[in-house]
């Protein structure tokens, strides 16, 4: 059974000129129980969009999302969201913003201190509770937003470009870090990247969106066993072929604006 499944899902937004442009065109996929699923696709194609879908923040004009094969509505707080910007609370310290979490939810103070606590520990961020962000490292920070995604014990947890605008060395070690605290807490992972290596590095499948309006282009299933070797030669192999199909991708959005201009000149 899948712990999460889209069905159908279009959306457009309006364009201003009383038209509407579509970004998604009827995706569907699933995700299993304690899988990791990874996401790529070109710059603007919609990965955001489709996330906010699955995370009930936004309303696909058409389709379906399921979690435990019951139907969710926008507004559903079934799933911890790992924003693309930076978002923790400057004014709030490290453990002031994973409490924040749970203030939503009826957990009482003894309960909220013993989960804050286990989670601090978990993802390794004990000694810096009492640290506000201006006081920590980008990499600690993304740490916090993912203590913070989990405290709750979400049913899935969804990842917008979680580990951009770090270096290459921060980000292969988080990239780590994300499976050791996803191998702890069994948690169901769907995550969007724009970097193929970081996708073949950690999941167990890999889909590919086309440009907009985003359709599933390619699906890989990852069968190289964890905890893998990035310059191994199979991981080489699967983001050779994936970078094969973005590059495609990308040449099709440069010829469709190089007619547009031609057009319009
Ligand atoms: N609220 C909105 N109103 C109108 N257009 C929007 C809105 N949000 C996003 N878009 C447009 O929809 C398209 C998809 O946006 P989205 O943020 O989902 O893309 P993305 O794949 O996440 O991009 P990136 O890789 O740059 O993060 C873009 O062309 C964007 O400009
Ligand atoms: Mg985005």
């Amino acid at each position: 059974m899948p712990k999460l499944s889209v069905r159908n899902v279009s959306k457009s937004y309006p364009n201003g000129d009383s038209g509407a442009t579509q970004v998604l065109d009827d995706i569907s996929f699933d995700v299993h129980e304690e899988e990791l699923l990874a996401i790529l696709g070109p710059s603007g194609c919609g990965k955001t969009t489709l996330l906010k879908i699955v995370a009930g923040l936004l309303e696909p004009d058409e389709g379906k999302v399921f979690i435990d094969e019951k139907e969710v509505l926008p507004g559903h707080n079934r799933v911890g969201y790992i924003f693309q910007q930076e978002s923790l609370f400057p004014w709030r310290t490290v453990k002031q913003n994973i409490e924040f979490g749970l203030e939503i939810t009826n957990v009482d103070s003894a309960e909220m201190a013993a989960r804050v606590e286990e989670i601090i520990e978990i993802v390794g961020m004990e000694g810096l509770e009492d640290h506000y962000p201006h006081e920590i490292s980008g990499g600690q920070a993304r740490k916090t937003e993912m203590a913070r995604s989990l405290v709750v014990s979400p049913d899935i947890l969804v990842a917008d470009e979680a580990l951009q605008n770090l270096d290459a060395q921060t980000r292969n070690y988080l990239q780590s870090e994300f499976l050791r605290v996803q191998d702890l807490t069994g948690s169901t992972i769907l995550l969007v990247s724009h970097n193929v290596d970081e996708a073949v590095f950690m999941a167990d499948r890999i889909l590919v969106l086309s440009n907009k309006p985003a359709s599933i282009i390619a699906e890989y299933k990852v069968d190289i066993p964890k905890p893998r070797i990035r310059t191994s030669q199979e991981c080489l192999e699967y983001r050779s072929a994936i970078l094969d199909v973005l590059r495609v991708e990308q040449e099709k959005a440069m010829s469709s604006s190089r007619l547009k201009q031609s057009a319009s000149t």
